[in-house]
């Protein structure tokens, strides 16, 4: 099958909320595509959903109608468009019952400007069309077969009429002026950034702030939800394997009713089904179920990966930690939304009464008393998470702080030390986590050749502080993210450099270098601290001599627990069953002022030996430990950008994005070893396990140009 490659990608309505998933994917994992968005930025939009792909250098964002056909030729041919993908459409049923012009201007209308504009230029190799599962109508609650490509059209509702015409105008210029069109029909999408009017976002938020779930009828309506993920994979295989002239289906086959999507969000925030939701008057037509054949497109190799429980405490998640994000949105919330986008209407129309009265009504319909009703809105509105994180003069603690702050994540620093228990005990009675951090490892300043010269500072920390934290973290229910050193392989027979071949979470760590070497320090160093305390102890003793069996017990007490820590750290830790172990190595960040940055060391030293190396992105992988606490992953990680990078390719890019004149020389292990202390380990770590929970997860050179070479670029790109 032939692969379509794209080269500039107008995509329309990506400030809205399917094609804002689809636009940030294609920016972050096509850096060579240019992705122009076009969108009106109507009501129902946000420029927040393109964030991520702001300030990348392939994405542009033009705000303007598709109906304007002067500005979409302009586009067309100033951005040298090859490709278009065409979401921007009136969306909302609901609405379509109020004023369904705008649905024909938008839909109709704005489809025809683009497609003449595509005629005109002649220059367009794919119009991918996005249409909905709407326009094949209502699918009998009996079928067991769901509608395939070639089914009739026979939309029932405005919104599904204006889409269904839409197609036959694409059709119809595919098959006049041959223009490369392809077609897809999907089903229900939900996920972070969708507009609250729809269903799930809907109830999620009036569910966060303790008012009733409104369902239109008796709420048996059938509908099949697909994640935004998911679907924004779809269009990346429908855009690179779809063939032209055909239709293709986005769907799933499994099917929930409304009421048990209500019920789903109700058990999740803990509510009482029976006292939240709240029967309401029906649509003027509301089609009973959309069944899709979803296999033309699984044989495209897509297939649905998200469970719908899955999407659904992440969908919770994300609006729980935004619950401003949308602004307000009363309006939004009622049970029959339509006058939002209507002109004409009132925007001083008192929606906050409306929905009032819809709640008064419910509280007078239950049992439950209006201050529990209050008392369930308050908790509900409570942020789900509060982080305590150790390690705030770290570099990754100081990060984790700035990664929650933008987040909007509550969180303090702890202020115990590690070593000591009762101080761990008392940050988490006064601070109440949901997560504990642990980034307050001793990693040596300005390398690691520090630890070698401090061995005590390294060993009370690192080790004992860590251990005492997953114990306490543990006997108080708390899961604990440690950032731990993937530096404990070197590169053997069965994993040689330049191989591929990376070193997995169940291997044993095989270098004998530092690492082995700090084992021992740690060791003996511990039993030398420990056991001079006790001599002190002891010289008071005799001058004390009522005091002598309590110090021998302290003793031998002392001895059994230097024994257990003659084991690894981390082998420790995996009987620690409340504890994620993250791996990191050679962590880079996106500030290259910080002498802590692997990249600036090595753009400061005189020679660097040139080996490849897995690595650590922190302005990616940050972010992602702190949804692997969301997610509550757990166990071992080798935590770096899949693949490996050589120091002379990192510096290469720092020629190329930041300097040009920059100049550097190489040296021999055999030379490197005579100027360091500490020896290096070398190794590639195999990044898969977290790149099969984090499938966006960029491998390490791709994201060091995406977080740090490009922010930081100097020299113009061509
Ligand atoms: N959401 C779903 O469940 C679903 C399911 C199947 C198909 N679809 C289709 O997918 C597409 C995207 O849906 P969505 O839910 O992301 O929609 P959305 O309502 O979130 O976003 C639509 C976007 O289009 C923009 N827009 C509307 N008219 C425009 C115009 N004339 N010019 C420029 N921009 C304009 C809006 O500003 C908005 O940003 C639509 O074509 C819809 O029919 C959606």
């Amino acid at each position: 099958m032939a692969t379509y490659e794209p080269k500039n990608i107008l995509i329309t309505g990506a400030a809205g909320f399917i094609a804002s998933h689809v636009a940030n994917r294609l920016v972050r994992k096509y850096p060579h595509y240019k992705i122009v968005v076009l969108d009106k930025l109507d009501y129902c939009s946000s420029l927040k959903n393109l964030n991520p792909s702001r300030p990348s250098p392939n994405f542009k964002f033009v705000k303007g109608d598709i109906a304007s056909a002067d500005l979409v030729n302009y586009l067309l041919i100033t951005e040298s468009i090859d490709t278009i993908m065409h979401f921007a459409a009136q969306t909302h049923v609901d609405n379509s019952f109020g004023n369904s012009f705008e649905f024909t201007k938008n839909n109709i209308y704005g489809t025809h400007v683009l497609l003449e504009a595509c005629k005109v230029t002649g220059q367009i190799r794919r119009f991918i069309h996005v249409s909905t599962d709407e326009v094949y109508g209502e699918t009998d609650e009996d079928a067991v077969v769901g509608n395939h490509e070639a089914s009739q059209l026979l939309p029932t509702n405005p919104y599904s009429a204006t889409k269904a015409g839409a197609e036959m105008l694409v059709m119809a210029y595919g098959r006049s002026y041959g223009l490369p069109v392809i077609t897809t029909r999907g089903n229900n999408v939900y996920g972070p950034n969708q507009f609250p009017e729809k269903l799930i976002p809907k109830f999620i938020l009036l569910a966060m702030r303790g008012l009733p779930l409104p369902i239109h009828g008796d709420g048996s309506n059938v509908r099949s939800y697909l994640y935004c993920e998911d679907v924004a994979e779809a269009f990346e295989v429908v855009l690179h394997k779809g063939e032209v002239g055909h239709v293709y289906n986005i769907g799933t086959v499994k099917e929930r009713r409304v009421i048990d999507v209500a019920k789903d969000i109700c058990k999740l925030f803990g509510l009482d089904t029976e006292k939240v939701i709240r029967f309401v008057e029906n649509r003027p037509f509301n089609d009973q179920r959309y069944f899709l054949d979803d296999q033309k497109l699984k044989r495209l190799g897509w297939a649905e990966r998200t469970p719908w429980e899955e999407g659904l405490k992440k969908t919770i998640e994300w609006y729980t930690t935004n619950p401003d994000y949308w602004g307000d949105v009363t309006g939004a919330l009622l049970p029959h939304p339509r006058m939002l986008m209507t002109p004409g209407v009132d925007e001083r129309h008192n929606w906050t009464e409306e929905i009032k009265s819809l709640s008064s009504g419910v509280e007078a319909s239950t049992t439950a008393p209006a201050t529990s009703t209050q008392s369930t809105a308050d908790a509900l509105q409570k942020p789900p998470y509060k982080f305590l994180i150790y390690g705030r003069t770290g570099w990754i603690g100081g990060l984790l702080g700035k990664i929650c702050d933008k987040q909007g994540i509550p969180y303090e620093y702890g202020k115990g030390r590690l070593e000591e228990r009762s101080q761990l005990l008392e940050d988490i009675r006064n601070v109440k986590p949901t997560h504990v951090f642990n980034a307050a490892g001793v990693t040596g300043r300005p390398n690691v050749d520090w630890c070698e010269t401090h061995k005590q500072d390294t060993i009370r920390t690192n080790v004992v502080g860590t251990l005492n934290l997953a114990d306490v973290c543990r006997e108080q229910g708390l899961l604990m993210i440690n950032y731990a050193t993937g530096c404990i392989f070197e590169y053997d027979a069965k994993h040689p450099e330049g191989s591929g071949i990376g070193f997995k979470e169940e291997d044993t760590p095989n270098f004998t270098g530092s690492f082995y070497s700090k084992t021992k320090a740690m060791v003996s160093s511990l039993l030398f601290f420990l056991l001079s305390i006790d001599f002190l102890l002891l010289l008071q003793c005799f001058i004390k001599p009522d005091n002598f069996c309590a110090l021998w017990l302290h003793i031998a007490w002392r001895l059994i627990s230097v024994m257990l820590i003659m084991v690894q750290v981390e082998e420790l830790l995996r009987d620690y069953d409340n504890v994620c172990t993250l791996r990191v190595r050679m962590p880079i960040s996106s500030d290259l002022s910080n002498p802590r940055n692997f990249i600036t060391k090595i753009a400061r030293y005189d020679k660097v030996v040139n080996i490849p190396n897995s690595m650590t992105i922190l302005d990616e992988l940050l972010p992602i430990s702190i949804e692997m606490a969301k997610r509550d992953c757990r166990g071992i990680w080798n935590f770096t950008n899949p693949g490996v990078v050589s120091h002379n390719e990192i510096l290469e890019m720092y020629k190329k994005y930041i300097n040009p004149e920059f100049k550097w020389t190489n040296f021999t292990l055999e030379e490197q070893a005579k100027v360091i202390v500490a020896p290096r380990s070398n190794n590639e770590l195999d990044a898969s396990k977290l790149k099969a929970e984090f499938p966006e997860l960029l491998s390490i050179k791709d994201s060091l140009i995406k977080y740090v070479f490009e922010p930081n670029r100097r020299v113009p790109a061509n």
